[in-house]
């Protein structure tokens, strides 16, 4: 087993290390206080190349494989958890789903500037009421002919307002549950399209939350992606992949929030020495450590079965659960180590702390991973 990581994969991590610094970590915090997307930072970022990361050149994207996506991701989720789920989001739903399963005319239209960094997509499953319970879609596609008329709302869409594509998960047969699903590409300036009113949120405020309705939307029959009621399975099997990145994402948020706690306990001094020569300080320290060695490892095992191509619905749901729990537990902890310079958010671990919580809920919650993992070993 190897586990050295190639020129190219360390060149790759350098690099977005390097972004997150220079570009991101200045104006995160205002960003993140005034909910405001990084628009320029996200456009830099597909000027780079990893807006479409894995996705084949001769597409406008850079061929990588899914190790540097991990790198990547959790470099920039280090910084900027609100960057970094966009970027995940147009990586491995967006642009993966198109990739594997859309026919060249397609490609061609939407996946180029998609993979590029030009445009940016979102990916439209989740409902008011279809949340956990993907099947229970009441987003409607019926089908007119040579066109589809598309009525629903579809809930908490991330990159709701910022993307011009969106993948949307309809219902065309419902007498047929799951297997009358279909996923239709949209375009968000569409007549009967609207974004509603951004979210609100606790954490990775800068992310663009939406809900968006369709109103008798007209989506041309050629939109529709794969073989007629192919849409469920079109929306798990990406969803396997998107939960590396979000593994890859919580796996950051702790890793930054470990990297600021050891820093800051070699310089704060509490009774007469700095507070990692402290055994209460430097077990915290040692736990995080570990913690994120094993949900690290994770991330790799599964992007290096779907680099390799075994099934990897399983490793990811268990990189996800894992990563998202001990992002939780790292980040508490290091606002724990910064004592009350950690609880403001000059000291950044208060934010990554919020972040953090939204791993354990989006692409699936721990319980929806334990679903897919149980499922998995038991039959
Ligand atoms: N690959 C291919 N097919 C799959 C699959 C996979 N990984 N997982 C399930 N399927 C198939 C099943 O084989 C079954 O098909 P058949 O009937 O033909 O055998 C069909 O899908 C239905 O599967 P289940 O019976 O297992 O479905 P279920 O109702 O029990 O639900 C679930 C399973 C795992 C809970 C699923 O509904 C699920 O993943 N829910 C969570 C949805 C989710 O992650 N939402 C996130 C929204 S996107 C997001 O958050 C993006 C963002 O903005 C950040």
């Amino acid at each position: 087993m190897n586990f050295q990581l190639s020129e190219e994969q360390i060149a790759v991590q350098m690099a977005a290390r390097d972004f997150a610094k220079n570009e991101l970590l200045p104006g995160v915090i205002e960003r993140d206080d005034q909910q405001k997307f990084a628009t320029d930072q996200i456009k830099k970022l597909g000027e780079l190349g990893f807006m479409g990361m894995m996705v084949d050149p001769k597409y406008g994207g850079s061929g990588m494989d899914t190790i540097s996506y991990v790198l990547a991701m959790e470099e920039i989720s280090k910084v900027d958890a609100s960057v970094s789920v966009c970027m995940s989001v147009n990586n491995s739903l967006v642009c993966y789903g198109i990739e594997k399963y859309a026919n060249e005319e397609q490609k061609q239209k939407y996946l180029v500037p998609l993979a590029s960094g030009q445009k940016i997509g979102a990916f439209l499953l989740s409902e008011p009421e279809a949340g956990s319970d993907a099947t229970s879609q009441r987003t409607t596609a019926e089908d007119k002919g040579d066109y589809y008329l598309l009525n629903g709302t579809k809930n908490w869409i991330t990159n709701g307002n910022s993307a011009s594509y969106y993948l949307v998960i309809a219902q065309t047969y419902p007498e047929k549950g799951h297997k009358g699903i279909n996923v239709f590409i949209v375009e968000k300036e569409w007549a009967g399209v609207t974004v509603g009113a951004k979210e609100n949120k606790m954490g990775i405020r800068s992310s663009d939350t939406h809900s968006i309705m369709f109103q008798d939307v007209k989506v041309p029959k050629e939109n529709r992606i794969g073989e007629d009621g192919f849409g469920f399975k079109f929306a798990m099997q990406t969803l396997s992949g998107g939960r590396i990145g979000i593994a890859a994402q919580a796996l950051g948020i702790a890793s930054g929030a470990y990297e600021l706690a050891l820093k800051y306990s070699k310089e704060r001094k509490a009774f007469g020495t700095e507070i990692s020569n402290h055994q209460a300080i430097a077990f915290k320290l040692a736990d995080m450590a570990t913690e994120i060695e094993a949900a690290r490892l994770l991330c790799l095992k599964s992007a290096w079965e779907k680099d390799n191509h075994i099934d990897y619905a399983q490793s990811s749901a268990i990189a996800k659960l894992f990563a998202s729990e001990i992002a939780q537990r790292v980040t508490n902890e290091a606002v724990q180590v910064h004592g009350g310079y950690g609880y403001v958010k000059e000291f950044h671990v208060e934010r990554l702390m919020r972040d953090a919580k939204i791993t354990q809920i989006y692409e699936g919650t721990s319980e929806v991973q334990k679903i897919v993992i149980s499922r998995s070993i038991l039959k």
